[in-house]
């Protein structure tokens, strides 16, 4: 890990922070033409249904997903501080990971304040995660060692900043959303250097099969992110006919889109320490749809 490098993002950290009470326009209220998620996120968008959608409808897929979105996020940071909190308490005070780790959490903790207020102000109702994301979720949270939760941790941050970026350099995205995305990548972006630095350490020494389980730990944390989005009771809110029917076809438009839009940077960090052998490369393939 570059010591020097870790003391500079403490010190951004310590000398910039980001305040979601003073930097979000909470008073703007949404005015008609802005939407909440930019349409080509949104489950639906390039499927002939889509097309036969009303514009309030349309406006509607895209906060219920929006919400789904960013009430994941704030449930899967507030795993990672559960883990962050456990694992500092094995380091010195003084240790340069540490103090990065309390900056991280002071972080995170105001990323879900955040998420929760913001998802109260557009009167989203976020649906529970399933059981079975809620097992793997705690159960990896309790029982994987550091290293592999801090790789489990980069690829979530890396495929959702995507997400954001996408969402913030949409025009008329609403603008509480907008300063909540640019808030949240430039804090991000922090925690991802940190943690690829981090990691460095990890990869270097790992031999093929580290290298393979840290590739499907990564595989899972994504597939794990893309199930919690899409939602059969969303599609029952707007009004559709068949709502399972329109899930099944969704799950699997977005499957396709998903590995289009967000999986490049993560491939690209993968592709780094020599994640993809014969072993793994076949299942991000086939899991993931992924072009590696
Ligand atoms: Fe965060
Ligand atoms: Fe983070």
């Amino acid at each position: 890990m570059d010591v020097n490098e870790v003391e500079r993002l403490i010190k951004i950290s310590k000398e910039h922070p980001l305040m979601p009470e003073t930097y979000i326009p909470w008073d703007v209220e949404p005015k008609p033409e802005d939407i909440f998620l930019p349409e080509m996120l949104t489950s639906l968008h390039g499927f002939e249904i889509y097309d036969t959608l009303t514009p309030t409808q349309k406006l509607d897929l895209g906060r219920h997903e929006l919400v789904q979105v960013i009430a994941s996020y704030a449930w899967g940071e507030c795993l990672f501080c559960l883990f962050m909190t456990r694992h500092i308490l094995t380091l010195p005070l003084d240790d340069v990971e540490h103090r990065f780790l309390l900056r991280e959490l002071i972080e995170e903790f105001r990323h879900q304040e955040m998420f929760g207020q913001a998802i109260q102000k557009i009167g989203g109702s976020p649906i529970k995660q399933s059981r079975i994301h809620k097992f793997f979720g705690e159960f990896s949270n309790k029982y994987l060692p550091a290293d592999y939760l801090f790789m489990g941790s980069v690829s979530v941050e890396l495929v959702t900043d995507v997400y954001g970026n996408y969402a913030r350099r949409t025009p008329n995205i609403y603008p509480v959303l907008k300063k909540m995305f640019d808030l949240h990548n430039i804090e991000e972006a922090r925690h991802i250097l940190f943690t690829k630095s981090l990691l460095k350490t990890y990869s270097e020494k790992a031999g093929y099969i580290k290298r393979t389980l840290y590739s499907y730990v990564i595989l899972f944390n994504i597939l794990f992110v893309r199930t919690m989005y899409v939602k059969k009771e969303i599609y029952e809110r707007i009004g559709l006919e068949n709502p399972q029917q329109v899930y099944k076809l969704a799950a699997r438009n977005f499957k396709k889109k998903f590995s289009e839009t967000c999986l490049n940077d993560i491939i690209k960090f993968v592709d780094e320490w020599k994640g993809f052998n014969r072993a793994t490369r076949w299942a991000w393939r086939w899991v993931l749809g992924a072009k590696v």
